[in-house]
């Protein structure tokens, strides 16, 4: 794996984050970025001859394609001088398709993957998303490169991967949400504003580390810290009524999965 030679476009947040997480695992030498204005963290690993920048063009064993993509149309044709035929292409663009990926880089080898921000620390959750018939090797290939982001789940079919950005891609903003309308509801209740910030913050933190650390699933570790006719239960009646939370939940991640299918088409 080691030996696989790796080309990254699009060395910005999620590109560097892979990349060195690429480097930690031994792929020193073997990394071309392609980037105009690399990042601080990419000029060291260059001037320490760890990575190349900006070389000529030159097929690759896989091409990760880590660029906003808006600007993918305009910069196809020289991503596309990077893709051998035996070249195995990543994308973790939202929105841009497999079928546009194989129409503008000129090879069927063309998978995509969804991360989220919490990958920035190694503590996100990346959706894999493959053709039919990818085999069980490129598959593994492909996990091994996304793990400097976290957790890899997948692969899926590309019809479902709008569905798994709705959760997965959009939902670091849901858990931020939470922390404030909990604060603003604290607030409306008399609290101060920054002590109620503090208060609901920790505790959303602190549930998800102690979610990470629990076998049980969500629903267990919620009914734990319920007791029957208790405080928590109360909240709860209001937050789980069929009308409340699990309703606005589904609409928001239809209303997402609706944009990122015209998002789609725009860049088609
Ligand atoms: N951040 C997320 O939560 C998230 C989640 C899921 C998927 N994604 C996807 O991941 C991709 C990258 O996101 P990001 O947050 O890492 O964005 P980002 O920080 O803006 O990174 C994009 C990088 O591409 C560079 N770039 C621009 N034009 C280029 C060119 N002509 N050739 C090569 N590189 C070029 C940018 O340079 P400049 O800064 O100089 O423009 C920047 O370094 C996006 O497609 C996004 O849809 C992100």
């Amino acid at each position: 794996m080691t030996d696989t030679h790796i080309t990254l476009v699009g060395a910005g947040r999620m590109g560097s984050a892979l990349a060195g997480g690429w480097l930690k695992a031994g792929h020193d030498g073997n990394i071309d970025i392609v980037d105009p204005s690399p990042a601080e963290i990419v000029q060291t690993w260059v001037d320490s001859k760890r990575v190349r920048l900006n070389p000529d063009p030159k097929a690759s064993d896989v091409l990760v394609v880590a660029v906003k993509p808006q600007v993918f149309g305009a910069l196809a044709d020289e991503i596309a001088s990077r893709v051998g035929p035996d070249t195995r292409v990543l994308s973790i663009m939202a929105g841009v398709t497999l079928e546009t990926l194989e129409a503008r880089l000129g090879t069927p080898n063309v998978a995509r993957a969804m991360p989220n921000t919490p990958g920035l620390v190694g503590k996100g959750v990346t959706i894999l998303c493959t053709k039919p018939g990818t085999a069980d090797n490129a598959i593994s290939e492909l996990k091994a490169l996304l793990e400097p982001l976290g957790q890899v789940e997948g692969p899926i079919g590309e019809d479902l991967l709008p569905a798994a950005t709705a959760v997965s891609g959009c939902g670091p903003a849901y858990g931020f949400l939470l922390a404030e309308v909990m604060a603003a509801a604290g607030v409306a209740h008399g609290l101060d504003l920054d002590l109620s910030m503090r208060l609901a913050r920790k505790t959303v933190e602190g549930a998800g580390a102690l979610m990470e650390g629990a076998d049980e699933d969500a629903a267990t570790l919620r009914k734990n810290v319920t007791s029957p006719n208790g405080v928590t239960q109360a909240a709860l009646e209001v937050l789980m009524s069929p009308e409340a939370m699990p309703s606005v939940f589904e609409k928001a991640i239809g209303a997402a999965i609706a944009r990122d299918l015209a998002l789609s088409k725009e860049t088609e």
